[in-house]
């Protein structure tokens, strides 16, 4: 995206700038492996955005923006082991390249880095940065575990899906702007309606993510495709499914869920969700959540002018295919 390249540019040299010992190398060529891999590198350009809406330059905040961008790709590392994902960004995940050790270990080392480029700021504003940044992570530990609880129950309803995705996804956009408006001196108030804004963003993005994991193009989305569905996942997709569906098609989803043919598992269930057109239900409930992004926007007290980069990312983010 055009609008957002100077911020790209800004973040993958910050990137690439970091520095890893050599040795022990199983220790320090995963975290360069996978900051290399790319990504849209969202979070970090919202930390950028955030300092940039209360009028203080985008690259004052760039170490801050370099640890939301280092922390979210320790969670991916472990969430891959978690889920036993073998494909990121279209390359082998790291467990799949070495092996589980090797993955909890280098993401337990990139998380420390995180902490250490958030420390990076101006002594004063540290505690209500490191309030905040804890205060995520934890959260993301918590969404996290949730969504392997889930992976064995049928009776997840869709607020509590909702709930989950807000702590393994969405707190870290809200964390990431916030982070940025922090970095600026910006008010509470300011602070609390771009928080909701990135949190309401990520609601939508996390469930456009589960709609590309069985829709999405294997090339383009860089992740196994019907992961979710091999993982029993509760998606919204899964739970609109249970929703709608006959007595009968219920029976079929929950006999899916034990079917040990993947490729026939994932066809089977995709088959289900097109004839009841869960796609475009899950789409609308994007919206909403879009929606409810731009109503806290329209609340943070700046120039409208300086929040149309903020809408256009939102706008990518809502079309994007990887
Ligand atoms: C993947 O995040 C994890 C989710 C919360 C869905 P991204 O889709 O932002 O991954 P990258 O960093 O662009 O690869
Ligand atoms: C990931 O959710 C959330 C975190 C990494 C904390 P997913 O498990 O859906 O993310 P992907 O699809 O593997 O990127
Ligand atoms: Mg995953
Ligand atoms: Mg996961
Ligand atoms: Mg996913």
């Amino acid at each position: 995206m055009e609008a957002l390249q100077f911020y790209t540019r800004l973040v993958e040299e910050g990137l690439r700038n970091l520095e890893f010992p050599a040795k022990p190398e199983q220790l320090y060529e995963p975290q360069r492996y996978i900051l290399r891999l790319g990504g849209k590198r969202i979070r970090p350009i919202l930390t950028l955005l955030g300092t940039e809406l209360f009028n203080t330059e985008a690259h004052i905040a760039l170490p801050q923006a370099l640890a939301i961008e280092t922390f979210h790709n320790f969670t991916l590392i472990h969430d891959d082991i978690m889920d036993a994902a073998p494909l990121r960004r279209n390359q082998p995940t790291i467990h799949q390249k070495w092996n589980e050790n090797v993955g909890i270990l280098s993401g337990d080392a990139l998380m420390i880095r995180a902490y250490q480029l958030l420390g990076q700021i101006h002594p004063s504003l540290l505690p209500d940065a490191f309030e905040l940044f804890n205060t995520t992570a934890l959260e993301v530990c918590e969404g996290q575990q949730m969504d392997m609880d889930f992976e064995l129950r049928m009776d997840v309803s869709a607020a509590e899906y909702i709930e989950m995705i807000r702590l393994k996804t969405s707190v870290l956009l809200g964390c990431a702007l916030e982070l940025g408006a922090i970095v600026a001196g910006a008010n509470k108030d300011d602070r609390d309606q771009l928080y909701e804004f990135g949190q309401q963003i990520g609601i939508a993005f996390q469930i456009q993510d589960d709609i590309l994991d069985l829709y999405g193009d294997p090339e383009k989305f860089g992740k196994q495709i019907g992961g979710d569905v091999i993982a029993n996942k509760k998606t919204l997709l899964f739970l609109t499914a249970l929703n709608v569906a006959s007595a009968e098609q219920r029976e079929i989803l929950k006999q899916l869920s034990t079917e040990n043919d993947l490729a026939l598992k994932v066809s089977r269930t995709r088959e289900l969700f097109d004839h009841l057109n869960i796609r475009s239900i899950c789409e609308n409930r994007m919206g909403e959540h879009y929606n409810l992004a731009m109503l806290a926007l329209t609340k943070v007290n700046v120039d409208p002018s300086k929040k149309k980069v903020l809408i256009q990312l939102a706008d990518f983010l809502m079309e994007r295919d990887n």
